[in-house]
């Protein structure tokens, strides 16, 4: 892989100019834990072994070439350091240049422009953070091109604020950190209120993690994305009046039950409802899993879905479809949509003896109901973001 992107490299931009150096971001999946990061909850990601690979090469001037192999017919898409903003001529480079921006914002002066291929193996708006992995991909090539003083942890923290700030997606950070800080054979729950994370490891003997991608692309996603935070943000300033908590995360089951009646509107009680029981349903859900109870897990990935789908309501027909079909697949411990929603992806837990099946009728019924094919994905949990 690294020689054939080095080569494809020397043809798009030319040999001369120095050496390039190759790099690795992995896409995540997210296991339980949904719609939590933002509202000071616990999340439960892990990286995969698919993501995006990155040739860089830092230039004498101050432009920006960037060639995507996956979007080949666009070309090398040319900008430079004098233009950074968001614009819809830069397409996919919005996303790299968002991070060279944020890079400037936070003080770390970026001089030199780049040139700069990527090929990514993630399927494209499937929810398993393509995007997301562009960018903590480009903060690695950054630190490593100029030698900058940023921990993996604060690359994803840069990911995050280019996202925000620069690609208008009010994102947690779930994302950029399962991909900065991702660990082979293993899951981190991370309690997003303070940072503090752990690495679980997922010994799934006998099963696999099945992520089975429904077509749909995110679309209007991202503006309803915005749209439940600032739902949740409501409820919480309501709640608040009542109650002394800085996150919807700081309660629990018990104590949001007593007091839900400060929100005044029946739609915020059940985002609000969604936020605090997901976030006790991962605590529990890591509990299950360090006592080997892989079917209690599975049980709560369930919980989770049913909860996105009739409180958050993030699921849609595509996603339900996908998940009460594996749900009906004997040898299925625990399905669920992962991700923003609205499309993208689900994941499943399934024994080994169940995947043939699970694909052909979960597939079957997926194409009958909705029309399209899904894609099923087997896959690993790989290690973080690297220098190849
Ligand atoms: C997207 C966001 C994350 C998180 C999930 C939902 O993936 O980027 O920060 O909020 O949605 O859990």
């Amino acid at each position: 892989m690294k020689q054939q992107l080095l080569e494809k490299f020397g043809e798009i931009f030319g040999e001369e100019g120095g050496e390039a150096r190759v790099y690795f971001a992995p896409g995540r999946v997210n296991l339980i834990g949904e719609h939590t990061d933002y509202n000071g909850g616990h999340v439960f990601p892990c990286a995969l072994t698919i993501g995006t690979y990155g040739v860089a090469r830092k230039r004498k001037d101050r432009a920006l070439h960037m060639y995507s192999l996956n979007f080949e017919s666009l070309g090398v898409i040319e900008s430079s350091l004098e233009e950074l903003e968001p614009s819809r001529e830069a397409g996919w480079t919005n996303y790299p240049k968002g991070v060279i921006w944020a890079f400037l914002q936070k003080g770390m002066e970026v001089t030199n422009g780049m040139d700069l291929l990527l090929f990514g193996n993630i399927p494209n708006g499937s929810g398993l953070s393509s995007s997301a992995s562009v960018e903590v991909l480009t903060g690695f090539i950054l630190r490593d091109m100029y030698g900058f003083r940023a921990s993996n942890q604060d690359l994803a923290l840069i990911g995050q604020y280019a996202e925000n700030c620069y690609n208008g997606v009010n994102c947690g950070i779930m994302d950029q950190f399962a991909i900065a800080m991702g660990k082979a054979g293993s899951a981190i729950f991370l309690d997003t209120a303070t940072m503090e994370y752990e690495y679980a490891p997922i010994a799934l003997e006998g099963a696999k993690l099945v992520i089975s991608c429904s077509n749909k692309k995110r679309g209007l996603g991202d503006s309803k994305y915005n749209e439940r935070r600032s739902e949740c943000e409501t409820a919480l300033a309501e709640l608040q009046k009542v109650v002394d908590i800085r996150t919807l995360g700081d309660l629990d089951e018990e104590q949001f039950e007593t007091y839900k009646g400060a929100i005044q509107d029946a739609v915020r009680v059940r985002r609000a409802r969604h936020a605090v029981y997901e976030n006790q349903r991962t605590i529990k859900a890591v509990a299950a899993l360090k006592a080997n109870d892989i079917e209690a897990f599975g049980r709560l990935m369930n919980a989770s879905h049913v909860s996105l789908r009739d409180d958050y309501e993030v699921t849609g027909p595509e996603l339900d479809t996908l998940v009460e079909e594996a749900w009906k697949v004997e040898g299925v411990i625990g399905s669920r949509m992962t991700g923003a929603g609205f499309g993208g992806c689900t994941v499943s837990l399934v024994k080994d003896g169940a995947i043939e099946t699970f694909q052909e009728q979960v597939g079957r019924k997926y194409r009958e109901t909705i029309g399209y094919d899904a894609d099923f994905y087997v896959v690993e949990i790989g290690g973080g973001s690297v220098v190849l």
